[in-house]
C-alpha cells in the first residue's frame, strides 16, 4: 500500500517553488499544491508559457496564490538572477522542487558551456539549492526535493565525459545526469545532516508520466504511452515527498506498481552506484568549480 494523494493535508501558510513548472509534472505538483492552499513559484524558463499555466491552474483553483518567476537552469545569470529575486521578496521557503528536465536532446551546451543535460538538470539545480539554502535553513522543517528516474539504474559517473568531452550518446548522458541528480540529493543529505540542520534532502521518480519530456524522442514517446500513467499521478512521488511526515531525509520515492512504472508512492530502493558516498563527494567538488557556487 502506497502514499494516496486524498492524504495531501492543507499547505496554507506554505511557500514552495517548483522548477519547470509550466508543463507535465511540474505543473501537475503546482495544480496539487496550489489547490491546497499553498504559496507557489513557478519557476520557468519561458514566462509566457509559466502565464499560461497560471491561467490553467487559477481556472481549477481561482483562489490559488500562484506567480512566475523567470529561471533558465541553462544560464547561471538566470540561476542567479532568479535567486536574488527569491532572497529579496521571500522571508522563507519550505520546498523546493528541483522538477525541470531535459531528455534526449540533439548536442547542444547550456550559456556557461555545459553538456545540455548535465548543465541544466544537475549543475543548474545544484547551483539553485545552494543559492536558496539560506533561506530554506531558516524555515523550520524545509524540504528539496529533487527528481531522479529509473534510467539512474543503467548510468554511471564518467568524469572524464560529465561534458561530453570524449563523445555525446544522450541516452547515457541523460542517465548519468540523473544519476547525478539521484546521488547530489544524498550527498546533500548527508551534508546537511553534518551540520545539524532540519532541512531534508529528498529524492523522487515519477515512474513512466506521459509528459512532454520525450520531446525529442518521437518514437519512445509513442511506445511509452501505452505503458504510462498521467502527470498528475506521476507527480505523486514528488508531493508524498515534499510533505509526508513519516519521511526521513535521504529516501527515495517513486510508484510502488508494476515494475516501478505507476501506482501509489512508496520508499523505494535505488542502485549500489547511487549509494558511492566518495563519488558523490567528488560529483559534488566537480559541481562546485564548474558553477562557482559553494555551500554545505
Ligand atoms: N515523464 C516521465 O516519465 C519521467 C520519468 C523519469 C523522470 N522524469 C523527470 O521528471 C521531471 C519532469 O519532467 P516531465 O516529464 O514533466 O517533462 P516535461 O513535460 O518536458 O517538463 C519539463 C519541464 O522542464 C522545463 N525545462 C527544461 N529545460 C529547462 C531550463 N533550461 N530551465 C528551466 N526549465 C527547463 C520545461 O520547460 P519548457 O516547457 O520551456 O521546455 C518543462 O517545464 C524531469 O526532471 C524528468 O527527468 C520524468
Amino acid at each position: 500500500m502506497g502514499w494516496k494523494i486524498d492524504s495531501l493535508p492543507d499547505q496554507s501558510g506554505k511557500t514552495c517553488i517548483v522548477t519547470g513548472a509550466n508543463v507535465g509534472i511540474g505543473f501537475a505538483t503546482v495544480n496539487y499544491l496550489a489547490a491546497k492552499g499553498a504559496n507557489v513559484i513557478l519557476a520557468c524558463r519561458n514566462v509566457d508559457k509559466g502565464i499560461a499555466a497560471l491561467a490553467d491552474i487559477r481556472k481549477a483553483t481561482p483562489s490559488a496564490d500562484v506567480t512566475v518567476e523567470k529561471l533558465d537552469l541553462a544560464s547561471l545569470a538566470s540561476v542567479r538572477s532568479f535567486a536574488d529575486t527569491v532572497l529579496a521578496r521571500y522571508q522563507g521557503l519550505d520546498v523546493l522542487i528541483n522538477n525541470a528536465g531535459v531528455a534526449l536532446p540533439p548536442p547542444g551546451k547550456t550559456e556557461d558551456g555545459f553538456e545540455i543535460q548535465f548543465g541544466t538538470n544537475v549543475l543548474g539545480h545544484f547551483a539553485l539549492t545552494g543559492l536558496l539554502l539560506p533561506l530554506l535553513s531558516k524555515t523550520p522543517g524545509a524540504r528539496i526535493v529533487t527528481l531522479s528516474s529509473t534510467a539512474h539504474w543503467f548510468a554511471k559517473i564518467d568524469f572524464d565525459n560529465l561534458n561530453a568531452e570524449r563523445n555525446y550518446d544522450k541516452t547515457k548522458a541523460y542517465g548519468q545526469s540523473k544519476l547525478a541528480d539521484l546521488m547530489f540529493a544524498y550527498e546533500l543529505q548527508r551534508r546537511l545532516e553534518k551540520t545539524g540542520s532540519t532541512t531534508m534532502s529528498l529524492a523522487v521518480h515519477p515512474g513512466v508520466a506521459m509528459s512532454e519530456l520525450f520531446r525529442y524522442s518521437a518514437g519512445l514517446n509513442f511506445f511509452l504511452g501505452f505503458l504510462s500513467q498521467s502527470i498528475h499521478e506521476g507527480a505523486w512521488p514528488t508531493l508524498m515527498a515534499a510533505v509526508d511526515p513519516s519521511l526521513k531525509g535521504g529516501e527515495f520515492i517513486g510508484p510502488g506498481g508494476f515494475l516501478t512504472i505507476k501506482g501509489e508512492p512508496t520508499v523505494q530502493r535505488s542502485s549500489d552506484r547511487s549509494h558511492d558516498p566518495a563519488v558523490a563527494s567528488r560529483l559534488w567538488d566537480v559541481a562546485q568549480t564548474l558553477t562557482g557556487v559553494k555551500y554545505l
